[in-house]
């Protein structure tokens, strides 16, 4: 029986880890700490509220007192860290707070974990201090190059990047220096349920559903290594259960797409479902198919983001032959999961969109 803190769990990945946990783990406790920032998103939790066994804190993973506290009186023994500015254009625009959250603010914690689970009183029980970080760390791939290993030399090239790699760093030092029980995990590009939408895929979905561009990078060549999120967890899970501390594991898909591929892929799927569903062009009058169109007219090159990295890939063999790891989902059932999600959820992407969800939790949760 494991107690876990999961910090982030009110974005995208970690809500899915929550909601896999649970679904697995019926002895353990979850206490989740989320700041609630733009990218986090309480009714992503909503299947969790009430379970006895689930607990969500609103607060800073830099305000070490609270996490302390919360160590101590729930008697925790894992943490999950997700939280994280996430998004490498905003960090391009405005770096400080990827510099607060993923850098001061994983030093914060892990000097929290190391306060109380390294202390006599702890007895030197068992500890986890998980660290979930990416695969943008090692920087960006020529076509001809082999995919990251865990020993590739890092290499950021944004803003995001570059505060997840100093992060990863302190996570390991604090291992070395200290005898903390640390793991770190690297993943590739995620998709899925409860994605927000300022990033490729939910961003495509929805504009298609709104009739607007759809915006590529540049030429569209650049490569990511998609992986579905309960792929990204159950990697994570293999991590925490068997992983040996002091590790580092790649974790990815082998599943590499050009942006300008997933993109003609989604608006091929897209209007699939609405010409199978008649119904779909009376709720999104604005998309193309509500005009007898393809989605494709959509797609609009457009300026690259600076510094964009042109390829990521995933060696995970490590993981795999380590830990038994193989991701369960294929892309082409992943992707027409994520597609039937967004077109069944519309009422969770609609209030991200407007914001209004700070509204439904004040409704639902008094604040
Ligand atoms: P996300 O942006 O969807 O969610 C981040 C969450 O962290 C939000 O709920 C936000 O409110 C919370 N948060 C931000 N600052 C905080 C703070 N100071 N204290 C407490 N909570 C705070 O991110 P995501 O896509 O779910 O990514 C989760 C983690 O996984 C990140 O560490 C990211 O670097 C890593 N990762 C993401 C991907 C991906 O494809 N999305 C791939 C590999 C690794
Ligand atoms: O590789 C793991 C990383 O994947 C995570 O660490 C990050 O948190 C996550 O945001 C993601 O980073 P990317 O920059 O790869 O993801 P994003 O969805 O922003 O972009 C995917 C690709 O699509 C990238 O090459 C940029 C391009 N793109 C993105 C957007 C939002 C476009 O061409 N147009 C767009 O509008």
């Amino acid at each position: 029986m494991a107690r876990l803190l999961v910090t982030g769990a009110a974005g995208f990945i970690g809500a899915n880890f929550v909601h896999y946990w649970l679904a697995r783990y019926p002895d353990d406790r979850l206490v989740v700490l989320d700041l609630l920032t733009y990218a986090g998103n309480r009714a992503s939790l909503a299947a969790a509220e009430g379970d006895p066994r689930f607990r969500f804190v609103q607060g800073d993973i830099n305000d070490e007192a609270l996490v302390g506290q919360l160590l101590r009186e729930e008697r925790l023994d894992t943490i999950v860290n997700f939280a994280a500015e996430s998004h490498v254009d905003r960090s391009i625009h405005g770096p400080d707070p990827f510099v607060q959250t993923n850098i001061v603010g994983t030093h914060s914690l892990l000097k929290a974990a190391k306060a109380v689970w390294l202390d006599a009183s702890f007895g030197g029980r068992p500890h986890r201090f998980h660290h979930v970080s990416t695969d943008e760390v090692y920087g960006s791939l020529a076509s001809a190059d082999p995919a990251f290993t865990e020993s590739t030399p890092y290499a950021p090239n944004s803003p995001y990047s570059a505060s997840k790699a100093a992060a990863d760093h302190l996570v390991r030092a604090y291992h070395h220096t200290y005898g903390l029980q640390v793991t770190t995990s690297n993943c590739s590009n995620n998709y899925g349920p409860y994605q927000f939408p300022e990033k490729l895929i939910p961003l495509v979905l929805l504009n298609i559903l709104h009739g607007k561009a759809l915006p590529i990078y540049g030429d569209g060549e650049n490569i990511r290594d998609w992986l579905y999120v309960e792929d990204h967890c159950q990697g994570i899970e293999r991590v925490l259960n068997k992983g040996r501390a002091g590790e580092v594991y790649n974790i990815g898909g082998n599943n590499e797409w050009t942006n300008i591929e997933i993109v003609r892929l989604i608006c091929r799927l897209m209007d699939e479902r609405f010409a199978a569903d008649p119904g779909l062009r009376r709720r999104f009058p604005e998309s193309p198919a509500g005009e007898g169109k393809g989605a494709a007219g959509l797609i609009t090159f457009v300026t690259d983001r600076p510094g964009h990295d042109r390829r990521y890939a995933i060696n995970a063999s490590k993981i795999s032959a380590e830990l038994g790891y193989q991701p369960q989902e294929t892309f082409e059932s992943g992707i027409a999961r994520t597609v039937d999600w967004y077109l069944a959820n519309e009422p969770w992407w609609r209030a991200v969109m407007d914001g209004s969800y700070r509204q439904w939790l004040e409704t639902q949760y008094g604040g």
